[in-house]
């Protein structure tokens, strides 16, 4: 059984600072392990969330060595024996304590958005769609909402824009919603400003980061950002963008009505 070097941030909104803690460490442990035997050996009073230790909850975000990352899937064997893991809270969140985040103003972005608005159902009382548009939209359901893309986007962490800028998961959200070939909602306009599209450059960091590996700047960003510069800056591309969008939802439902 071997020993770890981890230096853990305790403290709250006052301020703190790191704590050294020797941990033995076992083939197969991750950082949550190491966190949990802190706190059953060492510091019972050390906080940390965390739910369902499978890489699902999103609830066990922290920086570990610098970076955000979920600590339940991060093993100790990923550093070199005998280098110091730190762990501390995510920076872009206020401390609860210790390692514990106050994340709601995440909640109150995701308020911001206009839910899901279904068009009329076709005249046999069904919805219609091609699964190629509903494979598009499938990846953005992947997140499990960690906000480690929040964490790491320079927007809100190092420009604190927290108040023109929804963050990398809910530009994430938004495409999962414009995309849906059922929406009728037109969220654009807000796209640009309340939500500001503009801001970010797209830099991929939060594509990095992402657990689920959702391709957040490829496949969601750069796509609402087109529509807004389609919107404002070439209304005739979009027309025809619409209307043959349109055309593609009727000529699957035709096709798929005579069966
Ligand atoms: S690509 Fe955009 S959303 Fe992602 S981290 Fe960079 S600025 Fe933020
Ligand atoms: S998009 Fe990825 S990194 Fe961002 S909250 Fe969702 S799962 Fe986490
Ligand atoms: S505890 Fe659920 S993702 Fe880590």
């Amino acid at each position: 059984m071997a020993e770890r070097h981890f230096k853990i941030w305790r403290g709250d909104k006052k301020g703190g600072g790191f704590v050294d803690y020797k941990v033995e460490s076992e083939p197969g442990m991750v950082v949550l392990d190491a966190v949990h035997r802190v706190q059953a050996r060492q510091s019972t009073d050390l906080a940390v969330r965390w739910n369902c230790k499978a890489g699902k909850c999103g609830s066990c975000s922290v920086e570990i060595n610098g970076k955000p990352r979920l600590s339940c899937m991060t093993r100790l064997n990923q550093f070199p024996e005998g280098q110091t893991i730190t762990v501390q809270p995510l920076k872009t969140f206020p401390v609860i304590k210790d390692l514990v985040t106050d994340v709601s103003w995440n909640y109150a972005q995701n308020k911001k958005i206009a839910p899901f608005k279904p068009g009329k159902k076709g005249t046999d009382g069904n919805y219609r769609m091609q699964q190629r548009d509903i494979d598009r939209v499938q990846e953005f359901r992947k997140c499990i909402e960690c906000y480690l893309c929040q964490d790491v986007c320079h927007v809100l962490r190092d420009q604190g824009k927290k108040d023109k800028f929804v963050g990398p998961r809910f530009m994430i959200r938004l495409a999962s919603l414009e995309m849906h070939p059922l929406d009728t909602e037109d969220r654009v306009p807000k796209i640009k400003e309340e939500y500001g599209s503009g801001l970010c450059n797209i830099t991929k960091c939060c594509t990095d980061v992402c657990p689920e590996h959702i391709h957040i700047t490829d496949n969601g960003i750069i796509p609402l950002k087109e529509r807004v510069v389609d919107r404002y800056y070439d209304p005739i591309l979009w027309l025809v963008r619409k209307l043959f969008r349109k055309s593609n939802i009727e000529d699957g439902k035709n096709r798929r009505g005579g069966r």
